[in-house]
């Protein structure tokens, strides 16, 4: 990077189905507690980034950059929505970075929101971030391109229906501890498989869900960050990988390539290996994601996703802990808002600020965020320390 850049402060709304709550009420929500956080003015504000996946089908919304600077009272600074599906969050937090790192900018919000909940159904709308010509105009929506992802692992690895849940299972366990989640529930293997079926093998409980929130991050260049907070947290390192669109054009469809793309180009920038990461939040939108992130991010071999997860490698005190969030599973997928959250969840994590879903002595943490089946991933690393 050419500057390193710092995070000085972060913010989530609480995640759920929020009536009382506008979209626009969301964003100058989070990016008021973000600034608060950050001990910084509103008028030190130099650009925004927004990501956000489909106000014009969700709330009929759009132009939402201007909306948002205007209703927030950041005119005239320039305010740029960000779009890569449910990697938009992971893909403003990047755009936030680059303008920092450049010298562009100097302090910059990086936002994220979504506001679902206002429709009657949903699907259609989260379906356009799939290939619309070949996967949704012929019924495969996104739990059933994830249900078949799903099948072929359990036929290649031999993956079985109970380590799939249990994925659920250890995302519900964390979320109890968040206040900021949409469901703070427990919840068992034979809960998760027993619950309504969805697209076979997914069930009800194997799915996120649909959610209203927002999130916020702000950035400043590392060397300035003592100035504003005693604990800034450092980008070690921000990548991005695109991969075909539609799973049919893919030679192993349990296989992200995007995944594995950025994920290693964020390792080299940050310079260490996965064995380094001490809390993860990854892209679980179905289950079955976040057993394929386990693999394509490196923690096991292709194959090896199931057994971790049954070992219990991924709980807080597992061998890489994942999600202490609770996840998209359980905190909830706002999808705009995601990419972002997860780089709160991380940055309250490496501080220490976690409560009793702490990760205990955590020092560098990862985030990762898909869009779509995996035509979009960003992967962002962060440590405690400058260097
Ligand atoms: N996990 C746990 N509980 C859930 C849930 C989830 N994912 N989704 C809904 N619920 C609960 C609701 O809270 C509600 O509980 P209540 O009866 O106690 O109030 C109940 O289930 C019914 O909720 P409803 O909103 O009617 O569910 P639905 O059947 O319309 O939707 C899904 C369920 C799984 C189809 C929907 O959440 C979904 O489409 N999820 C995937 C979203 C997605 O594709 N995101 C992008 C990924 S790429």
């Amino acid at each position: 990077m050419m500057r390193d850049v710092a995070i000085i402060g972060v913010s989530q709304t609480k995640f759920g189905e929020l009536w009382d709550s506008s979209f626009r009420d969301l964003v100058a929500e989070a990016g008021i507690k973000a600034i608060v956080d950050s001990n910084i003015a509103g008028e030190d504000i130099e650009a925004m980034y927004v990501g956000n996946m489909s106000s014009g089908l969700f709330v009929q919304q759009e132009h939402i950059a201007a909306l948002i600077s205007d209703h927030t009272g950041l005119n005239p600074i320039p305010c740029t929505r960000v779009e890569a599906a449910c990697a938009s969050g992971g893909l403003a937090l990047r755009q936030g970075i680059m303008a920092v790192a450049s010298g562009f900018h100097d302090i910059v919000i990086s936002a994220g929101v979504e506001k679902m909940t206002d429709v009657v159904d949903a699907t259609p709308a989260i379906a356009t971030a799939s290939d619309q010509e070949w996967e949704a105009q012929q019924g495969a929506i996104f739990p059933s391109l994830y249900a078949m992802i799903a099948k072929r692992h359990m036929y290649e690895y031999g993956t079985t229906r109970e380590q799939l849940a249990q994925f659920s299972v250890v995302n519900h366990k964390n979320a109890k501890y968040n206040p900021n989640a949409q469901f703070s529930f427990e919840t068992t293997v034979d809960k998760v498989i027993n619950s309504t079926m969805v697209a076979d093998p997914l069930t009800l409980l194997d799915c996120s869900p649909v959610s209203d929130g927002a999130a916020a991050v702000v950035l400043c260049p590392a060397e300035d960050a003592k100035k504003y907070t005693d604990t800034p947290i450092y980008v070690k390192a921000s990548a991005q990988a695109s991969g075909t669109m539609t799973l049919h054009d893919r030679k192993d469809i349990t296989t992200i390539e995007a995944t594995k793309v950025a994920s290693r180009k964020a390792y080299d920038m940050a310079g260490v290996t996965v064995k380094d990461i001490d809390a993860s939040e990854v892209h679980d939108c179905f289950s079955i994601n976040g057993l394929l992130a386990v693999e394509d991010l490196g923690f096991v071999e292709k194959g090896k996703g199931g057994i971790a997860l049954e070992e219990g490698q991924t709980e807080r005190d597992g061998d890489f802990p994942i999600n202490p969030s609770g996840g998209l599973k359980a905190r909830g997928h706002p999808l705009g808002a995601t990419g972002i959250a997860q780089a709160a969840e991380i940055v309250w994590q490496l501080r220490g600020d976690c409560g009793k879903r702490q990760i205990d002595g955590a020092e560098i943490g990862m985030t990762h965020n898909v869009g779509g089946t995996g035509g979009t991933c960003a992967v962002h690393i962060f440590g405690r320390d400058r260097n």
